[in-house]
C-alpha cells in the first residue's frame, strides 16, 4: 500500500492551495454577506482546467484522476465552500454523468464546453436537477413529468434547491415518464436553460454557502428532443444514483476542506492568543481539541482518498463514497463548532472566518443525500 502522492498530485494540490489563498480569500466575507456568486473565481478555475478535472482531454477536460480532484476540492473548500460546491456539481455530477453515460453527440455538444467551463469566452457550467418540493431524500417520488411525444418529450414540473440554478447554462433534469414502472419509468435529460418554458424562479436566502446560487427551476411544456435523453428509456434513476455516488466524493472532500480550514485557523489562533499568562495552546483543554480535530480530519481524508482510489480503479465505490461523505460531513460540523470555541468571542464575529465555516459545514450533512440517507446506503450495503 502506497500513501505517497505522485508528483502530479502534489502539484495539483499546491496549485489549488495557491488559487484558494490568492483568488478566493480576498472578498470571501463580502461575497458571503452579499450572497454574491463567485463568477470571477469560477472563470479563473475554468482557465486552470479545474471545472472538468476528470474529463478526458479529447472532451476538453484535464484528464486527471479522482485523487487529484479530492485534493483540489479540499484546498479550495478550506477557504470558500461556495466556490467549491459550484466546482463539485460541474465536475462530479454534470461532467461525470455526461462522460460516463452520454452519447458521442451529447459529449461533443455539451461535455466539451462544460469541461472547459466556457463557451465562446463566456462562463458555461451545468446543474443537476433531482430534488423537488416533495421529493428530496425520497428521490423516486418524482412529480416532474416527461411525457413521450414521439420525437420529443414534454417536460412539466418544479425542481428546487438547485445549485448553479441561475449561473448554469445546461441542466441535467430527472423526470418521470411512466409512473406505472416506478423508478424504472424515470428518465434523465439534457435541457438548456434558454429553452422556451424554462423559468429560473426564486433564489434561496441561505444560512451557509451564501455565494452559491440556489434556485427553484420551473418547467412548463418544455420540448426536449429525444436525442437529449441520457441512456436507455427508464435509465434516469440509476443515472442519478450512479452519478451521485461520485458526487458524494466531491461533497465529502468539500467537508474535509471545511474541517481543515477550521482546524488550521483554530491551531494558529491557539498559538498566539494568551490567557492566564500563556498561549491558550498550553491549556490542555485546547490542545486536546486540536488533537481530536487533527485525528478526525486525517480519518476523513483517508476515507475520501480510498473512495477516490476505488473510483479510479473502476471498483464499486457506492459504499465507500457514502462512508466518506457521512464521516467527513459530521467531522466538518463538529470541527467548525470546536474552532469557534477555541476562538472564544472572536470566533463569533465574521473577521475570523470560523463562524462562516461553521455555517457552511451544516449543508454538507444535508445535500447529495442527508447523513440519514448515507446511513441507509451503508446499512443496506453491509447487510446485503
Ligand atoms: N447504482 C445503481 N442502481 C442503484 C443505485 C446505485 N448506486 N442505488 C439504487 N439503485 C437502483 C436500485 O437497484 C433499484 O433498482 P431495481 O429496482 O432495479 O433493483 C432502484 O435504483 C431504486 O432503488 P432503491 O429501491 O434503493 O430506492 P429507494 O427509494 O429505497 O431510495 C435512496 C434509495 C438511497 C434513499 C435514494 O433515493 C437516495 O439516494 N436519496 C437521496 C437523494 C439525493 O442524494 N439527492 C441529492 C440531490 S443532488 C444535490 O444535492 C447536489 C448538491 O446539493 C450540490
Ligand atoms: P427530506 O427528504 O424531507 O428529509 C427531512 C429529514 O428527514 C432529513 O433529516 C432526512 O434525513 C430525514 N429522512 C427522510 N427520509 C428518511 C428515512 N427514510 N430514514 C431516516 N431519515 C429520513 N438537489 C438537487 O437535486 N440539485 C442540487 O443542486 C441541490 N443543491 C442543494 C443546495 C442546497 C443549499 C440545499 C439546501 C439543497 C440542495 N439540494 C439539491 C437538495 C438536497 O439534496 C435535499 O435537500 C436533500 O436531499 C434532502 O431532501 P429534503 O430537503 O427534501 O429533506
Amino acid at each position: 500500500m502506497d500513501f505517497q502522492l505522485s508528483e502530479e498530485q502534489q502539484m495539483i494540490r499546491q496549485a489549488a492551495r495557491d488559487f484558494a489563498n490568492q483568488e478566493c480569500l480576498p472578498g470571501v466575507i463580502e461575497r458571503d454577506e452579499q450572497q454574491k456568486f463567485p463568477r470571477e473565481q469560477i472563470e479563473k478555475l475554468a482557465d486552470l482546467g479545474f471545472m472538468g478535472m476528470m474529463v478526458k482531454p479529447e472532451y476538453g477536460g484535464a484528464g486527471l484522476d479522482t485523487i487529484s480532484y479530492v485534493l483540489a476540492m479540499e484546498e479550495i473548500s478550506k477557504v470558500d465552500a461556495s466556490v467549491s460546491v459550484c466546482m463539485s456539481v460541474n465536475n462530479s455530477l454534470v461532467c461525470y454523468g455526461l462522460q460516463e453515460f452520454g452519447t458521442e453527440a451529447q459529449k461533443q455538444q455539451y461535455l466539451v464546453p462544460l469541461a472547459q467551463g466556457k463557451k465562446e469566452g463566456q462562463l458555461y457550467i451545468g446543474a443537476f436537477l433531482l430534488s423537488e418540493p416533495e421529493a428530496g431524500s425520497d428521490a423516486t417520488s418524482q412529480q416532474t413529468t416527461a411525457e413521450d411525444k414521439g420525437d420529443h418529450y414534454l417536460l412539466n414540473g418544479t425542481k428546487n434547491w438547485i445549485t448553479n440554478g441561475s449561473s448554469a447554462s445546461v441542466y441535467l433534469v430527472i423526470a418521470q415518464t411512466d409512473r406505472s414502472k416506478g423508478s424504472k419509468g424515470i428518465n434523465a435529460f439534457i435541457v438548456e436553460k434558454s429553452w422556451p418554458g424554462v423559468t429560473v424562479a426564486a433564489k434561496e436566502n441561505k444560512m451557509g454557502i451564501r455565494g452559491s446560487d440556489t434556485h427553484t427551476i420551473l418547467f412548463s411544456d418544455v420540448k426536449v428532443p429525444k436525442e437529449n435523453r441520457i441512456g436507455e428509456d427508464g435509465f434516469g434513476f440509476k443515472f442519478a444514483m450512479k452519478t451521485l455516488a461520485g458526487g458524494r466524493i466531491g461533497i465529502a472532500s468539500q467537508a474535509l476542506g471545511i474541517a481543515g480550514g477550521a482546524f488550521e485557523r483554530a491551531r494558529d489562533y491557539a498559538k498566539t492568543r494568551k490567557a492566564f499568562g500563556t498561549e491558550i495552546m498550553n491549556h490542555q483543554a485546547i490542545a486536546f481539541k486540536l488533537a481530536d480535530m487533527a485525528l478526525k480530519i486525517e480519518a476523513a481524508r483517508l476515507l475520501c482518498l480510498k473512495a477516490a482510489w476505488e473510483k479510479d480503479q473502476h471498483l464499486n465505490y457506492d459504499i465507500s463514497s457514502s462512508m466518506a461523505k457521512l464521516f467527513a460531513s459530521e467531522t466538518a460540523m463538529w470541527a467548525a463548532v470546536e474552532a469557534v470555541q477555541v476562538h472564544g468571542g472572536y470566533g463569533f464575529v465574521k473577521e475570523y472566518h470560523v463562524e462562516r465555516l461553521m455555517r457552511d459545514a451544516k449543508i454538507t450533512q444535508i445535500y447529495e443525500g442527508t447523513s440519514e440517507v448515507q446511513r441507509i446506503v451503508i446499512s443496506r450495503g453491509v447487510l446485503k
